[in-house]
């Protein structure tokens, strides 16, 4: 049994709590390999945000639960050898799916777990929502949960309502689950194509797809259901199109790729969305940088090569979320 505070990260409470009363949220973003966590903690300390670290349960397939949680145990260490003095840095499961994956989680060192029983039904979702919590709260572990399906690029349905978060569920569900933040569904969803082209209207300008705009009123019930309690957003890259445009120039394939405007994600970050998750935007900065690099250096066969350019495009793509974005920089405890 390894306790996160020995490890020194952080759980969410107190980060969440800032968060909301200083109207900003808090970078989630997944890391699946060592540039990824390296950018991560190089744009967190050099903005001075607190930052999630997010494992995915297919993170752990790719990399080895032990080593993921070794690097994040590294990944303090490094911080303040940037000059980090207290970072703040935690280390969450993302959409965790079973008690025993969970409470592995919890053994190992991690400081927060999101169950996610959002597929399950109603009370089967608090019953087992509570399950983890009870064990995690021992070890002052946080519990994210998750309320409303998030709508896939394959579902065909376009106003998709019945997704969406139920507002006159949250006080039942969060008062008898314990969970510590609640993620809700309100149009986002996961990957590079968040919406269907006939779902979003043409920029008549660029000819770009204009995504449907997130169900914001349902937020604001969610809000005024549970004031001051932390909401969670997943599915929140906005797919930069200059990524997209280096990845189709040099060899890639991404038609109609669209995310979540920028201007929307400010928007929630200054509402009780105090966790904003981010993975296919390093995806696509990432590949971005290794497709260009190698296309103009076809002799380059050094993974340092092109995993500097990556990692530098990483890099900046985080310091824009957190400086431009989500508003976490310069918001470390003293
Ligand atoms: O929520 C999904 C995250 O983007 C993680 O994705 O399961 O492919 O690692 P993954
Ligand atoms: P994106 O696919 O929009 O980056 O969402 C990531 C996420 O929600 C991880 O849980
Ligand atoms: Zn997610």
């Amino acid at each position: 049994m390894v306790n996160f505070k020995d490890l020194g990260l952080v759980n969410t409470r107190e980060m969440f709590k800032k968060a909301i009363n200083g109207g900003y949220a808090i970078p989630a973003f997944n890391f699946n390999n060592m540039e990824q966590m390296q950018a991560i903690i190089i744009a967190s300390a050099n903005t001075k945000s607190p930052v999630i670290l997010q494992v995915s349960k297919g993170a752990r397939q790719y990399a080895n639960q032990t080593l993921l949680r070794y690097m994040a145990e590294g990944a303090v260490a490094y911080a303040k050898e940037l000059g980090w003095e207290h970072p703040q840095i935690v280390l969450h499961l993302d959409h965790g799916d079973s008690f025993e994956l969970c409470k592995s989680c919890v053994d190992m060192g991690f400081s927060s777990v999101m169950i996610d029983g959002s597929s399950l039904p109603y009370e089967e979702n608090i019953a087992l929502t509570k399950k983890v919590v009870d064990y995690a709260h021992k070890y002052d572990v946080t519990v994210e949960a998750e309320l409303g399906v998030l709508a896939g690029v394959e579902d065909d349905v376009v106003a998709e309502e019945s997704h969406y978060t139920k507002p006159e569920e949250v006080i039942d569900f969060s008062q008898r689950s314990g969970c510590d933040s609640l993620a809700i569904s309100i149009g986002t969803s996961h990957g590079a194509y968040k919406f269907k082209p006939e779902q979003c209207t043409r920029d008549p300008k660029t000819g770009k797809l204009v995504p449907p705009p997130l169900a914001f009123d349902v937020l604001h019930e969610v809000e005024k259901k549970l004031p001051g309690f932390p909401i969670v957003l997943h599915g929140s890259s906005s797919v930069p199109q200059e990524y997209v445009d280096l990845i189709d120039k040099y060899g890639g394939n991404l038609p109609n790729a669209v995310g979540i405007p920028e201007e929307q994600l400010r928007e929630a970050s200054k509402s009780a969305v105090c966790k904003i998750n981010i993975d296919s935007d390093s995806r696509l900065a990432y590949t971005a940088g290794v497709r260009e690099t190698l296309a103009l250096h076809p002799d380059y066969f050094d993974p340092r090569q092109y995993g500097k350019v990556a990692r530098n495009y990483m890099i900046d793509l985080y310091k824009h979320k957190i400086t431009d974005v989500l508003g976490s920089d310069n918001k470390l405890a003293k």
